[in-house]
């Protein structure tokens, strides 16, 4: 307690219960002369229980009031608590000030405190909130990527599997191949330069490496058809009758015939039929010519016969690769498709068709 002076005038204090918040008003040093009704409740105490207190007593005990909390002579407003009569401590805003510049005003400061728990509960129920939707994005996120990296590694799976299959569906072509020319008293070594050869002209030829891959997997099964014809035919060392050379040109059509109707075979069905036609109409099974063939056949038709020319027979031994090369430029709009002869010159200069799988 202190010595109270002059107390306030009446308008002074008139003006204090007036304002709808709590508000003290003090001396210099601090000490409260008037307690207004609203400080009164939010406090829990009488009037006389405050007057003639220091202000900075009724701010929250365990913490230091800053020094210009409790320095009234200059303005200054801060956020602190302060303690009611029943042990709880509210949050607040406190403004303090000198009353007025002149006197009698000037020995008067006047102290407002507005009661904030309404906004800092709201205030840490947003908090909570934000918490709340930061942790539920947090996981959205966790499980968003989870299912990216699921799904990535499904898509792998079916990549592997793909090419499995894929593999898979080369090695039974490759099988097949190998057992029809096994009729033929050759070896799979003749399918696989076939692939090369075929896949190697249509590559310089500049179609795109996805289809060249076609042409050269598709030729593989070229004459798959000689499976129908009698081994005494096919392995017949002398001259062939008629009637015999009509049965292993069954083989085309047979070839066609055998493979399945699906798309995968669609341009090995194309080269199985038209592999022996010539560009100039004299070949079989339908006499086509020119465009008419389909280009992959045109191409196989080459290959074929190139690699037939290099390879010894019981009937011929092996001709050189610049025999067999003059022997298809000769065929040049006769038996061969003039643009394939064309690519096949450049590479044949170029070495790329010697250096062959065997
Ligand atoms: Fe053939």
């Amino acid at each position: 307690m202190t010595n109270l002076g002059d107390l306030p005038p009446q308008s002074v204090t008139s003006l204090l219960e007036a304002l709808n918040c709590g508000a003290f008003l003090g001396d210099p040093s601090g000490h409260i002369l008037h307690a207004n009704k609203r400080i009164c409740e939010m406090l829990g105490r009488e009037p006389d229980e405050l007057i003639g207190h220091s202000v900075a007593s009724l701010y929250e005990a365990d913490k230091l009031p800053a020094q210009r909390l409790i320095n009234f002579n200059e303005p200054h407003e801060e956020e602190f608590r302060i303690s009611t009569s029943d042990g709880r401590r509210i949050p607040v805003v406190i403004s303090g000030r000198p009353l007025d510049r002149q006197p009698p005003f000037s020995n008067y400061r006047l102290v407002t405190i507005i009661d904030i728990s309404g906004q800092k509960k709201a205030e840490a129920r947003l908090t909570d909130e934000y918490q709340t939707i930061a942790k539920l994005s947090d996981t959205v996120i966790k499980q968003a990527l989870d299912l990216k990296h699921y799904s990535e590694g499904l898509e792998n799976k079916v990549q592997e599997r793909t090419t499995e299959l894929h593999e898979a569906n080369m090695d039974a072509i490759y099988m097949l191949a190998v057992a029809s020319e096994a009729k033929d008293a050759d070896t799979g070594a003749h399918v696989l330069r076939i692939r090369h050869t075929t896949q190697t002209l249509a590559l310089e030829m500049g179609l795109p490496r996805a289809t060249a891959e076609r042409y050269g997997y598709s030729a593989i099964l070229h004459d798959v058809g000689k499976m129908v014809v009698p081994d005494e035919i096919l392995k017949k060392p002398g001259r062939l009758t008629t009637a015999e050379r009509i049965t292993i040109q069954e083989h085309a059509v047979a070839g066609e015939r055998i493979l399945s109707k699906k798309s995968f075979f669609d341009v090995a069905r194309q080269i199985a039929r038209s592999h022996h036609e010539n560009w100039d109409g004299s070949g079989y099974p339908d006499g086509k010519k020119g465009a008419e063939i389909p280009q992959a056949a045109r191409i196989v038709r080459l290959a074929d016969v190139y690699d037939a020319l290099i390879s010894p027979r019981v009937y011929k031994p092996a001709w050189t690769p610049n025999d067999a090369a003059e022997a298809i430029e000769q065929g040049d709009g006769k038996l061969f498709d003039p643009e394939t002869v064309a690519v096949f010159k450049v590479l044949f200069e170029r070495g790329a068709l010697t250096a062959q799988p065997s």
